[in-house]
């Protein structure tokens, strides 16, 4: 079974048992850690998060909250990214 934690900086905010097809926002609040959503459809990017460890698929064809730049720094957006496996994601995006 994996773990996502939930960090800011250096600091551990809260952490979770992963559980499969749950999204990160949802992960967030099994840990007590929110993300802030408003959409909760991948179109504004309100809720977005940086990867720091693990994996977080993004689809192929990027939603209008995502582009391939950012995506490249670790962005992605917990409305919709669903874990597989350990994850650490900081609650704050790339930049
Ligand atoms: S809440 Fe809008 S993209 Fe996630």
């Amino acid at each position: 079974m994996g773990l996502v934690r939930f960090l800011r900086g250096a600091k551990l905010l809260g952490q979770t048992k992963l559980v499969p097809g749950m999204t990160i926002a949802e992960h967030g609040e099994d840990a007590g850690v929110e993300i802030p959503t408003n959409c909760t459809s991948g179109n504004c990017g309100t809720c977005m998060i940086t990867l720091l460890l693990g994996e977080i698929d993004v689809p192929e064809i990027l939603p209008p909250g995502l582009y391939e730049e950012i995506v490249e720094e670790g962005a992605r957006l917990g409305c919709i990214g669903i874990p597989s496996g350990d994850v650490d994601v900081d609650i704050l995006p790339p930049i």
